[in-house]
């Protein structure tokens, strides 16, 4: 019997080692028809960031990126209904996130760490949940992105000492999901213009092609994993520092630096001098920087000039603060980095500003991060479970040379 020829490798050993780049810089590593994102523009499913930042809701983006086409107004209408008929949680996810009450207040456990368990949390009753099926990972993905506010905001509630908003429904059906997630947090239902900029940050955050979160959840979808796996796995690379948690340290940075400048130092040379020492410290800056963007992020003047504009409400913003200094001191750290390193903000660097002004706690930003970024993820991985293949990349071996034990 003869055997098949081994199929011979893509890449010669030799090719590998040629187009090796620390951190996959520059290398393509998969296909995807659901983003494409270059130094000129940002398109989700052929639509421009700018145009659907202007004239879209999120709730017709996630429809978007999760079917693949723009919802005819009874498409979006059932979507949205079908959204609210599943934002409520099922009592085992509400009596965890109950239980973490301490652990929470002490800072031992943080939201999205609550979050990543509460997602693993519901794929053990979620009915779908060892299908790859993809009328299943349709329905999951729906299910998830109605439920990771409803978690957000009963995490808030406990938190603050307080009874948990909407635990039968999920909140106030008669409010979108931007409006929905503030009224669970706060329990006040939020001015439609404070609405519609947390509307707008999750349209800008909600997918971005190959980012280290959407990829680890298609590495974990590339075995035949579960979905609720990929996306737990999504949101604990998504918190990291270096990614999604960026939003949360900008805005920590921001406080620091006008505690050890003092609030007239705004536009002087002491802030400078901050940064100056940050450079010589060699400290990484947060929301700044961008592994693929180099001549700035198309998302954050998008975010700057909404929240900017919710600012200048002075003490009417929801934050109930004279916000407007955060965004003249962050004006002023931009302009020394631009200046300085020749590096732009990224998304992340407004949205600090903008949710700090909107009085949503820091510690919930990434958490709303991931209540957008879930239909990137999901879609990512219904497109990987479709046409898969294993995802397995070489490593060059540094190590040992071969000896005798
Ligand atoms: C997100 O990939 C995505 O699409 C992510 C994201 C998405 O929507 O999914 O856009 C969301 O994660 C945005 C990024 C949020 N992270 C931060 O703001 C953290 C600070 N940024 C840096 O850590 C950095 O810029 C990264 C992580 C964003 C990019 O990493 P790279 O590509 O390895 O950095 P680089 O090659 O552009 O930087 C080269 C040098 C650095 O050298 P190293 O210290 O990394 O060896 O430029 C300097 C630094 O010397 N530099 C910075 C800096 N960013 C780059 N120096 C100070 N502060 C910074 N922020």
């Amino acid at each position: 019997m003869t055997t098949a020829a081994a199929k011979a490798p893509a890449v010669t050993k030799e090719q590998a080692e040629a187009i090796y780049s620390k951190g996959l810089e520059g290398i393509i590593a998969g296909e995807t028809a659901v983003c494409s994102i270059e130094q000129g523009g940002l398109w989700y499913r052929g639509y421009e960031i700018h145009d659907l930042a202007q004239n879209a809701t999120f709730e017709e983006v996630a429809f978007l990126l999760l079917e693949g086409h723009k919802p005819s107004s009874s498409e979006l209408a059932r979507f949205k209904a079908e959204l609210v008929s599943e934002r409520a949680l099922p009592g085992v996810v509400t009596n965890f996130i109950e239980s973490m009450g301490g652990n929470l207040a002490s800072g031992r456990a943080v939201p999205m760490d609550i979050l990543r368990s509460c997602v693993s949390i519901l794929g053990h009753v979620d009915p779908d949940s060892q299908s790859n099926e993809a009328a299943a990972g349709l329905r999951k993905s729906k299910r998830l992105l109605a439920k990771i506010p409803t978690m957000i905001g009963h995490m808030q509630n406990v938190i603050d000492g307080k009874a948990i908003i909407g635990r039968e429904r999920g909140g106030d059906e008669s409010l979108d999901m931007a409006a929905n997630l503030l009224y669970m947090m706060t329990g006040s239902k939020p001015a439609k213009e404070y609405a519609r900029v947390v509307d707008v940050s999750l349209i800008l955050y909600a997918e971005h092609d190959f980012n280290a979160s959407t990829f680890t959840s298609r590495c974990i979808a590339g075995t035949l994993s579960d979905m609720h796996g990929a996306v737990a796995g999504g949101i604990a690379a998504l918190k990291g520092p270096l990614h999604g948690g960026a939003n949360e340290m900008a805005m920590e940075m921001l406080k620091e630096i006008m505690k050890d400048c003092g609030e007239g130092a705004i536009g002087t040379k002491a802030v400078d001098d901050w940064m100056q020492k940050a450079f010589d410290t060699k400290r990484k800056l947060m929301g700044f920087g961008h592994r693929v963007y180099k001549n700035g992020d198309h998302r954050a003047p998008i975010l700057h000039k909404l929240g900017k504009a919710v600012a200048e409400k002075d003490t009417k913003n929801p934050g109930g603060h004279a916000a407007i200094k955060w965004f003249l001191l962050g004006e002023q750290v931009q302009k020394i980095m631009l200046e300085k390193k020749n590096i732009h903000p990224n998304v992340d660097f407004p949205c600090g500003m903008t949710y700090f002004t909107m009085g949503i706690p820091v510690p919930q930003y990434t958490p709303i991060f991931v209540a957008s970024r879930v239909t990137g993820w999901c879609a990512h991985i219904m497109e990987q479970h479709a046409n898969n293949r294993i995802i397995r990349p070489l490593s060059k071996y540094t190590g040992e040379a071969p000896r005798k034990w």
